[in-house]
């Protein structure tokens, strides 16, 4: 019993005593540094928290120290959606090891030199959703400590985002302090144009694996842009100006997996604007794409390892030829599809689909037909008898928006319904398309057929009586004729 009340004393005091060390620890940050009385100051998961304060000005080298006088250390520094016109003072040294700072929706339009100098750990540095113009940016805002083999390189920092600001352009060394970048997003700036400059940045970064470029306003790019970049595995081109496949380019993208393409104007597909032969292509998405009516044979010819296609709210695409995805290679006969496990096919125009677009169906594991005006004739019944279970196992939820437009008898009838009612769908005639008709032609053709021969007889009598009428007529104009030609000898 004393052993028991003793231990229990002892687990109290302990208990009292740290915890009373880690309250003072965390007041005494708050007191002393102006820094986590702005901001909340989580130690334990290292990170200082400064969104949304309405700040103004960055830290000042005192507020740093004041800080690190506590002993905390942070690895994360989050100064998103405040105020800040400009990044005015360059980091101190600190004992915190930062890794991310993140600066996004501020009205930054000023970067001082060397502002993440001092920062020797970090990796990642969030600029996005600011005013940045094309002259703020210069390469000595990342310059890094001396260094034997490079030049003043931050050699940690794997990703720079820029999206959501005003660069135009780049100069020619803006990265020659970062070449070990590995991430970059530059989407949503006003580039218009892949000037030589930014080609010329872009050969400083070979090791990038992720490049963003979506909605810059480009309406073409560089047949070489991609040369640098062996290591590139997420394209994302989504929302520019591209009225057909940048295929020169691509052909340099040979190691990328995913690729965006959506909401670019690029019109029908077909052998002359199609995809170059990209080896390790597993993703490909094109929604959204205004300008897409059809995609015929060799579009997607050499896309040999693509696992999933997005091509849905296509609201114009009506076709898709059966062989758009089949592709020879070289020097072989055999025909080749790709691997396809997710197709997304909902929200286009389309009212058929051929079995021989892809093989392997039954490996599918996601399938989207829904929100297509499908036409459910005998050409649909592929679909009915096979896809209809791919559907139902893979995506079911939305099982129900798959529906036929046409003939009008199966008009917005779900084709699982069809399916499940055991159906086996009809060839329409070419003209009418009403297949709910077809006994009632049957029928007229039956009697077409029986009233046939008798009124064949009865032609037969007719034209008899007539052909003996018109020997008659003809006897009769001969000697009209006749008489016509004695009168105009008498004029003579
Ligand atoms: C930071 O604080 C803001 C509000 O002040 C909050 O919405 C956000 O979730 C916090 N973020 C983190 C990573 O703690
Ligand atoms: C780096 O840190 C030191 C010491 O805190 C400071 O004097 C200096 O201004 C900082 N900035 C640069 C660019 O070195
Ligand atoms: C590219 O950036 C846009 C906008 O910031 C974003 O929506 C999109 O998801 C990014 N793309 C990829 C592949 O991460
Ligand atoms: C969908 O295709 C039909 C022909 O099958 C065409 O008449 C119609 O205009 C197309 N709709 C759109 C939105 O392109
Ligand atoms: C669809 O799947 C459910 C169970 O997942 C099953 O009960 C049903 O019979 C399936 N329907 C068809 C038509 O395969």
């Amino acid at each position: 019993m004393k052993l028991k009340a003793i231990l229990v004393f002892l687990f109290l005091v302990v208990g009292l005593i740290y915890g009373d060390e880690k309250a003072t620890k965390t007041s005494k940050a708050k007191e002393s540094s102006e820094i986590c009385k702005k901001c909340k100051c989580n130690p334990d998961e290292k990170v200082i928290n400064c969104s949304k304060k309405g700040l103004t000005k960055m830290f000042t080298v005192d507020d740093w120290s004041a800080l690190e006088e506590v002993g905390d250390e942070y690895e994360i520094l989050r100064m998103d959606h405040n105020l800040l016109d400009e990044i005015d003072v360059p980091f101190p040294t600190l004992k915190s090891a930062l890794k991310i700072i993140d600066f996004s929706h501020n009205k930054i339009k000023k970067i001082v030199k060397n502002a993440f100098t001092n920062l020797s750990y970090v990796e990642e540095i969030d600029l996005s959703y600011n005013d940045i113009p094309t002259e703020a940016l210069k390469p000595n805002v990342f310059e890094g400590k001396y260094s034997a083999d490079e030049y003043e390189p931050i050699k940690t920092l794997k990703i720079l985002k820029l999206s959501f600001n005003l660069l135009h352009n780049f100069d020619d060394d803006i990265f020659e302090h970062v070449m070990h970048l590995q991430e970059l997003h530059l989407d949503n700036n006003p580039l218009q144009v892949i000037h030589p400059s930014l080609m010329s940045a872009f050969s400083d970064i070979p090791q990038l694996t992720y490049l963003n470029l979506s909605r810059c306003e480009l309406k073409e790019l560089p047949d070489s842009i991609f040369h640098p970049f062996k290591a590139l595995k997420v394209l994302d081109l989504q929302g520019n100006l591209f009225e057909n496949v940048p295929t020169k380019a691509l052909y340099y993208a040979k190691n990328v997996r995913e690729l965006y393409l959506d909401d670019c104007p690029i019109g029908d597909l077909n052998e002359k604007n199609s995809f170059p032969v990209m080896p390790n292509l597993e993703k490909l998405s094109m929604t959204y794409m205004q300008k897409l009516r059809k995609i015929s044979h060799g579009a997607f010819a050499g896309l040999e390892k693509l696992k999933e296609l997005r091509l849905s709210n296509n609201h114009h695409l009506s076709s898709i030829e059966d062989t758009a995805f089949t592709f020879k290679k070289d020097d072989e006969t055999e025909t080749i599809w790709p691997p396809l496990r997710k197709l997304s096919l909902d929200n286009n125009n389309l009212t058929t689909l051929t079995s021989d677009v892809f093989i392997k169906w039954e490996e599918m594991e996601e399938l989207h037909l829904h929100d297509n005006p499908w036409i459910c004739d005998c050409e649909l019944n592929y679909v009915l008898s096979h896809l209809m279970p791919i559907v139902n196992r893979t995506t079911p939820h939305l099982i129900e928006h798959i529906k036929c437009a046409e003939p009008p008898a199966y008009k917005d009838r779900q084709l699982m319904e069809l399916k499940n009612e055991d159906y086996h769908l009809r060839c329409l005639d070419k003209y009418g398309r009403h297949p709910e008709n077809d006994s009632a032609l049957l029928v007229a053709l039956l009697i077409g057929v029986l009233l046939g021969i008798p009124l064949t007889f009865a032609c037969i009598l007719i034209f008899k009586r007539l052909f003996g009428e018109r020997k008659g007529a003809a006897k009769y104009s001969r000697a009209f004729y006749k008489r016509a030609d004695m009168q105009d000898d008498m004029h003579i």
